[in-house]
């Protein structure tokens, strides 16, 4: 099968009550079947510290790193406010609304100073940021000499067979279109090999498997002035 260029999904994010309640009970049941990358985010370094993640949506990928992690706390960054209403109350429900803080806004124009945090991790948003290179600038500004980031999403060059399987696994079924515009939104591994050569970040590793990609590296250290 000929593989089809990128659509462009969204702009803004995932916005409108309904869309995103059905969006919440989705990645809830990802959370329950234990699909929601946070491995991949631990085996990247990331164990505490001041972290952001960027587009948490409803929130539990970042809350359950957060349950997990040693001495964390997480900043969500998120354009959709009816998004950062349900991951606000996910969060009173996990108890732990104190070390968590959404904040709205794009991680195209970050709303924080330079080197705020020790890492950065996002899931399954990289394909709806309309300026990647853009992004990874913000990303790279905001982590503090040596920060980590981590940033996993689907892949587009998936096989016919795993289409399919992603798209019946969705629940529920009135978010499996959903499932169809992301992945033609998502990036391959080659592409995310030369969007990465166009940002700040010089160490990277890609990894991929059937349905997915992760980017993860660390920020160059301080280096003296003269
Ligand atoms: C497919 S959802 C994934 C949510 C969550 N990370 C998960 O894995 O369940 C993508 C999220 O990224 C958010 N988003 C999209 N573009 C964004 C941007 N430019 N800045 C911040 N968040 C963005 C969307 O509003 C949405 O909540």
């Amino acid at each position: 099968m000929r593989l089809q260029p990128r659509k462009i999904e969204t702009n803004n994010g995932i916005q409108g009550e309904l869309t995103v309640e059905l969006f919440d009970r989705f990645a809830k049941r990802m959370r329950d079947k234990g699909w929601n990358g946070v491995e991949s985010f631990f085996n990247a370094g990331i164990q505490g510290g001041a972290v952001l993640e960027v587009g948490p949506g409803p929130g539990y990928v970042g809350l359950e790193w957060l349950k997990k992690s040693k001495c964390g706390t997480l900043t969500g960054l998120e354009i959709s406010p009816a998004m950062i209403r349900i991951a606000e109350k996910n969060a009173r429900e996990y108890m732990l609304s104190h070390q968590v803080n959404y904040i709205e806004g794009s991680c195209m124009a970050m709303p924080f100073a330079d080197h705020s945090f020790d890492a950065a991790f996002s899931n399954g948003s990289l394909h709806e940021w309309e300026d990647p290179v853009l992004a990874f600038h913000e990303i790279h500004r905001v982590l503090k000499p040596n920060g980590i980031f981590c940033i996993s999403d689907l892949r587009r060059d998936v096989s016919l067979l795993t289409r399919s399987f992603l798209y019946f696994s969705v629940q529920p079924k009135e978010m499996r279109p959903g499932m169809l515009t992301s992945l033609a939104a998502a990036y391959t591994v080659n592409e995310l090999e030369q969007l990465m050569a166009s940002t700040a970040f010089q160490e990277i590793q890609i990894h991929s498997d059937f349905c997915g990609l992760t980017v993860s590296g660390i920020k160059e250290p301080l280096t003296p002035s003269m």
